[in-house]
C-alpha cells in the first residue's frame, strides 16, 4: 500500500478555522478595511490574455526589488511568506539536520521543516514571551541549518532586538537564520537591509497583512545573491499567480494608503491595550497587528460571546505558554470603537455574579 513518507506521517495536521467567518474579522490579523483601491481599479482592467499566459515574474520582481533597496538576484516573489519558508527549508534541510524554532509562534515553521526529516527543536520562552537569545544559543549545534525566527512573533507581538538578531547570525554561519518580517509595517525595524552582506540571513515580507491582500497570496524572500540562486532552483517559475503580479505595482505604489492604514492599527493597538489594563486583564504589549490577552479559563466562552456579537477573536489558548490566551487582531478606528464597546460587554456578561469588570 502506498504511504506517505514518515516525517510527513508524524506531522501533526494543521486546520486554522477558516470556514463560516462572518463579522468582523480579528482573528487572522489580516487587513480589515481591504486593499488600496488601486488594486481594485487594476484587477477591473486584466484582460483575458494576461490569465492565458504563464505568468512571467520577473520584471515585477525588479520593481520590488527596487522598492525594498535590495538587488534582484537577491530576491524573490513567493506564493506568500509560507512558500518562502517551504523552498528553505527544501533549499537547505536534510533528514537528521535540527532546526531551532522559539515557541510559541507562527505554526508553519515546524511543519514545513518537519516534513523535511529534519528535527526540530522547541525552545520556549519566558512566562514574559520575550526572545530566550542564550537558551537558543546553547541549543546550537554542528547539525542546525535553520533558525527561524518571527519578527514580531505570532502569537505574542514580541520582538527580538536586532543585536540578538546578529549574535544568531554570527554564531550559527552555516545556518540559515530566516527572519519573518510578515508584521514589519506595524513595527518599523526590519534587517532587510543587511541582506547583501550576511550570507546565512534571508529575511520574508508578505503582502497579506497591511496590504490587505491575503487571498492574492504574494511576498518576498530576500537573501545573499549566492544562497537565493539555490531557492530558485527549487523554486517553480510559475510560483506566483499572475493577477497577483498584475496588482503588486499598484499595491506598491499607494503607500499613502498603508500609511494611513497602519496609523490606524498603531492607534487602535495602543486604545486596546489601554482597555485590555481598565478591564483588568492580563495582556502582552504588541508591535504587530494585534494584542494576545490572558482571558483565563473562560477563554471558550469569551470567543464565542465575542462571535454572538458579530467580533471573530482567535484562541490561542492551545499554543505552547498561552492557556487562557486570545489573541484579538487590530483594524481601523471605527472598527477598534467597536472592539471596544463589545469586549466590555462581554467581559461584564462573563464576569461571575457579584464581580465588578
Ligand atoms: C509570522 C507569520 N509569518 C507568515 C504568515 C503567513 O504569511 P503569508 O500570508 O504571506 O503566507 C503569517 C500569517 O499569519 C504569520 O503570522
Amino acid at each position: 500500500m502506498l504511504e506517505a513518507r514518515g516525517a510527513v506521517r508524524r506531522l501533526k495536521e494543521y486546520h486554522p478555522p477558516l470556514g463560516g467567518r462572518l463579522g468582523l474579522r480579528l482573528d487572522f490579523n489580516e487587513n480589515t478595511v481591504g486593499c488600496s483601491p488601486r488594486v481594485l481599479e487594476r484587477l477591473r482592467q486584466l484582460q483575458f490574455d494576461q490569465l492565458a499566459r504563464y505568468p512571467e515574474r520577473e520584471s515585477v520582481e525588479h520593481q520590488v526589488a527596487s522598492h525594498f533597496g535590495v538587488d534582484p538576484a537577491g530576491m524573490l516573489l513567493t506564493n506568500g511568506v509560507d512558500e518562502g519558508i517551504h523552498l528553505i527549508c527544501e533549499t537547505y534541510l536534510e533528514s537528521g539536520d535540527e532546526v531551532l524554532i522559539v515557541v510559541p509562534t507562527f505554526s508553519m515553521y515546524e511543519i514545513y521543516a518537519g516534513a523535511t526529516g529534519a528535527q526540530v527543536i522547541t525552545i520556549p520562552t519566558g512566562t514574559d514571551f520575550s526572545y530566550p537569545t542564550e537558551h537558543l544559543l546553547s541549543r546550537l549545534s554542528p547539525r542546525t541549518r535553520l533558525i527561524a525566527i518571527a519578527n514580531p512573533n505570532n502569537p505574542t507581538g514580541a520582538v527580538v532586538s536586532r543585536s540578538d538578531l546578529w549574535r544568531i547570525l554570527r554564531a550559527a554561519p552555516d545556518a540559515a537564520v530566516l527572519i519573518d518580517e510578515a508584521y514589519f509595517d506595524f513595527y518599523g525595524e526590519s534587517m532587510m537591509a543587511e541582506v547583501a552582506s550576511l550570507p546565512n540571513l534571508f529575511v520574508a515580507r508578505t503582502f497579506s497583512k497591511a496590504y490587505g491582500l491575503a487571498g492574492l497570496r504574494i511576498g518576498v524572500l530576500a537573501g545573499n545573491t549566492g544562497q537565493m540562486a539555490m531557492v530558485r532552483r527549487v523554486s517553480s517559475p510559475y510560483n506566483v499567480n499572475a493577477v497577483a503580479l498584475a496588482c503588486l505595482p499598484d499595491a506598491l505604489a499607494d503607500q499613502d494608503y498603508i500609511r494611513q492604514y497602519v496609523s490606524e492599527v498603531r492607534q487602535g493597538r495602543e486604545r486596546l491595550e489601554q482597555e485590555l489594563h481598565a478591564l483588568k486583564l492580563h495582556f502582552w504589549p504588541s508591535q504587530a497587528n494585534f494584542v494576545l490577552g490572558k482571558i483565563g479559563e473562560r477563554h471558550d466562552a469569551f470567543v464565542r460571546a465575542m462571535r454572538e456579537r458579530g467580533i471573530l477573536v482567535r484562541d490561542r489558548s492551545r499554543d505552547p505558554g498561552c492557556e487562557g490566551c486570545v489573541r484579538i487582531s487590530v483594524g481601523a478606528n471605527a472598527q477598534t470603537e467597536r472592539l471596544i464597546a463589545v469586549l466590555r460587554e462581554v467581559v461584564r456578561a462573563l464576569a461571575p455574579a457579584g464581580a465588578t469588570a
